[in-house]
């Protein structure tokens, strides 16, 4: 099974945000608990700030069984990369290290809610594990 987790802007610095919020681990440790934790699994980590970068990726991959992104604040306004994932026959799946639904109002809008086919949010890194087991399950 090949699962490509993509980050989006600021996920590169998630050690210098706030902690009380995302808990002042790295992506690193994100990646690198998914490999440990999912032998089983080929995985593609990818992360970029910009957004024209994102859409390439995302209509470039054609081997992906699953798609699971943080696009961190794109999630809230980036109809472009909810395009891009339209047009993909991959599970796609949502992911958050924050409860973006109890922040502020402009996290409450979430873009990808209709082409996802799960979100999994507000439990750190146990939001991603949750996410590749939902693949996993998905897949078969
Ligand atoms: C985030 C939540 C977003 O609102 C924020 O812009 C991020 C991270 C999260 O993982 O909780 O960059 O996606």
């Amino acid at each position: 099974m090949t699962i490509y987790v993509l980050h989006g802007p600021n996920l590169n610095m998630l050690e210098k945000r706030d902690a009380s919020i995302y808990g002042g681990i790295t992506q690193e440790t994100i990646f690198n608990t998914l490999v440990t934790s999912f032998q089983d699994v080929d995985f593609t980590f990818y992360q970029t700030n910009h957004e024209g970068e994102m859409i390439e990726i995302i209509q470039q991959t054609n081997d992906a069984d699953a798609f699971i992104l943080n696009l961190g604040a794109w999630t809230h306004y980036a109809y472009a990369i909810r395009d891009a994932l339209e047009m993909k026959s991959s599970v796609i799946v949502d992911v958050h290290l924050s409860n973006i639904y109890e922040r502020e109002s402009f996290r409450r809008v979430n873009i990808l809610d209709q082409v996802s086919s799960q979100t999994f949010y507000g439990e750190n890194i146990q939001s991603y594990i949750k996410a590749v087991e939902y693949c996993k399950t998905k897949l078969g």
